[in-house]
């Protein structure tokens, strides 16, 4: 049986997309349900267009109804694709190092608190780092937080815009992700943290990047 995936989302959901994409016809994993923090969220019609099932919350900040929508995953992951509300403090302890976020930048920097959208991508532009990229990691208690499970560099070009930025990064997340997913499911909910490293530089060829994600190389 496939793990089961939840995700959480509160925008467009193109990162949801490439979970649905990467997953439909997998045997290690499979999105089981969409949760939503807002009803006009785009990626509703997603998840209703790939048939799988949504819950649209009432009140996100609310641990008993937020835990109610996860009750299909309690044995599989959960991935915040896009998801800006806070996870309640019981329901991080519950799903402990079986719940994880993408955030476009490199974490640690540039995260936090109000952190999100367009907002990254600016102060990285504002700061001159040269480097920015997509980080996917596990979700604790605090914003943007918990140990890293796997970053995707990419490069910031002279002349960028927030946009334009946000777009390279955008391209990278949706193939992080799926692979980060499907590697952890088929691993199995870990004692301690799981750190990824590409095996390898990331030759892209045809749009498809070359490369494999492996344990930690010390
Ligand atoms: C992504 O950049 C994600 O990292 C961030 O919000 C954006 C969501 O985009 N948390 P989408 O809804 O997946 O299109």
């Amino acid at each position: 049986m496939p793990v089961p995936v939840v995700a959480l989302v509160s925008g467009g959901g193109t990162n949801l997309q490439a979970l649905l994409d990467a997953l439909r016809d997998s045997p290690a994993a499979r999105v089981t349900r969409v949760v939503l923090s807002r009803p006009d969220a785009g990626a509703l019609d997603r998840a209703r267009r790939a048939g799988v099932a949504t819950t649209v919350l009432v009140d996100p900040a609310d641990a008993a109804e937020l835990a109610a929508a996860l009750h299909d995953v309690d044995t599989g992951l959960v991935v915040l694709a896009g998801y800006v509300k806070r996870i309640p403090p019981a329901v991080v302890a519950r799903f402990r190092l079986r719940m994880i976020n993408i955030h476009p930048a490199l974490l640690p920097a540039f995260g936090g608190p109000g952190m999100y959208g367009r907002r990254v991508h600016e102060h990285v532009l504002a700061s001159g780092t040269p480097v920015s990229g997509a980080t996917v990691h596990y979700v604790d208690e605090e914003y943007d937080h918990g140990p890293i499970i796997a970053q995707w560099p990419v490069p910031v070009r002279p002349g960028d815009t927030a946009d334009a930025l946000a777009a390279r990064v955008l391209e990278v997340e949706h193939r992080l992700l799926p692979l980060v997913v499907l590697e952890l499911a088929r691993r199995g909910v870990p004692r301690v943290p799981v750190r990824l490293f590409a095996d390898g530089p990331a030759f892209v060829v045809d749009h498809q990047p070359v490369v494999r994600l492996g344990d930690d190389q010390g």
